[in-house]
C-alpha cells in the first residue's frame, strides 16, 4: 500500500520555560542536540517517512524556526566562495521543498489539543501525523516510519513506550482494549493520571497518526488536565469511534523537554558520531 500519510503537524508554539534563560529569545525547538536543532530531527524523520506537507503551529517569538527552514543566500554565497562543500551540504539537507511548509499561529497557549486544532483548515479531510520535537528517537528505523509501516490506512496510531513507576504521571496513558503483538488496541486514554490511577504502563510518546475525526472533539474546545485543551482527551473520544492503536517503538527515546533527557541525548548522539565518539568517550571515562 502507498503511503497514505502525507501531512505532518509540528506544534512548536510552547514557551519552553523549563529551559530558561536559554529559551528567552530562542525557541526551545532550536536547541541543538550536538549540532542540529531538535526541530530538524523531527522534520528529517518526517521526510524519511514519506511526509510531503509540513505544517508548523508556531507562536510569538518563533521566527527563528521559519528562518532555519529557509535558504540563506548570504551563507550559501559565503560557503561556496570558500568551497566548503561539507557545510553547504549540511545547510541544504533536511529542508523541505519550496511550498511544502505552511506556518500558522496558535495565538494563545491553550494546550496541545488546541495547537493541533489550529491546523484544522490545512489538514482538511486527510489523515495526518503529529511530531513533538521534544521527543527524539535513536533507532534503526525512525519512529514515524515504524508507525507508517504498521498503519493499515484505517483509524489512527500513537507511539508507545512502557514506563515503570511514578513517571507515568507525566504522560498520556493508554487504556488497553487488547494486545496484538507489538500493537495495542486502545479503548481510551487519560492525560497525566495519578500513579495509582494510571490505566496501564503504556505511555504516549510524541508521535501520532490522526484522523480528521479528532477535530469533531477539538471543535468543542473542552478543557482537561491542567486546564488545557488536551490532545489526549480528543484521542480518547476518537478511539471510541474509530480503530486506534498504540505501537511499541523499537529504539531509545530521549525526552528533550527535560534537562536530564536533553543532556542524555547530547551525550548519546555524540557517542554515535564518528567524528566525536572517541573524544567524548575518553572524557566520560576520565569523569568516572
Ligand atoms: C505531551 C502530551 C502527553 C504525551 C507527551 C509525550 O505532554 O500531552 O500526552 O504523553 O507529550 O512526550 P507534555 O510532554 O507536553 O507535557
Amino acid at each position: 500500500m502507498g503511503n497514505v500519510v502525507k501531512k505532518a503537524v509540528f506544534p512548536v508554539g510552547g514557551m519552553g520555560t523549563r529551559f530558561l534563560p536559554a529559551t528567552k529569545a530562542l525557541p526551545k525547538e532550536m536547541l541543538p542536540i550536538v549540532d542540529k536543532p531538535l526541530i530538524q530531527y523531527a522534520v528529517e524523520e518526517a521526510i524519511s517517512a514519506g511526509i510531503e506537507e509540513f505544517i508548523f503551529v508556531t507562536g510569538r517569538g518563533k521566527t527563528a524556526i521559519e528562518d532555519h527552514f529557509d535558504q540563506s543566500a548570504e551563507l550559501l554565497n559565503l560557503l561556496s566562495k570558500r568551497n566548503k562543500q561539507n557545510d553547504l551540504k549540511k545547510i541544504m539537507e533536511g529542508i523541505p521543498k519550496p511550498g511544502a511548509i505552511a506556518y500558522t499561529r496558535q495565538q494563545e497557549p491553550l494546550g496541545l489539543g488546541h495547537a493541533i486544532w489550529c491546523a484544522r483548515n490545512l489538514i482538511g479531510q486527510d489523515t495526518f501525523a503529529v511530531l513533538l520535537a521534544d521527543d527524539i528517537f535513536m533507532s534503526q528505523k525512525s519512529c514515524l516510519k515504524q508507525m507508517i509501516d504498521e498503519y493499515d490506512g484505517n483509524g489512527g496510531m500513537v507511539a508507545v513506550e512502557e514506563i515503570e513507576g511514578e513517571e507515568i504521571s507525566n504522560y498520556g496513558v493508554l487504556n488497553v482494549d487488547s494486545m496484538q503483538g507489538n500493537k495495542i488496541k486502545i479503548n481510551g486514554l487519560v492525560e497525566k493520571p495519578e500513579y495509582s490511577k494510571a490505566p496501564s504502563k503504556y505511555a504516549v510518546v510524541g508521535r501520532y497518526i490522526l484522523t480528521p475525526k479528532i477535530f469533531e472533539y477539538l471543535d468543542k474546545q473542552k478543557k482537561g488536565a491542567g486546564n488545557e485543551i488536551q490532545l489526549t482527551d480528543a484521542l480518547s473520544w476518537t478511539a471510541k469511534n474509530e480503530n486506534y492503536f498504540g505501537l511499541k517503538i523499537n529504539g531509545e527515546r530521549f525526552d528533550c523537554g527535560s534537562k536530564i533527557g536533553y543532556l542524555r541525548a547530547n551525550i548519546s548522539f555524540a557517542i554515535n558520531r564518528d567524528d566525536l565518539s572517541e573524544e567524548i568517550l575518553k572524557y566520560l571515562r576520565k569523569l568516572n
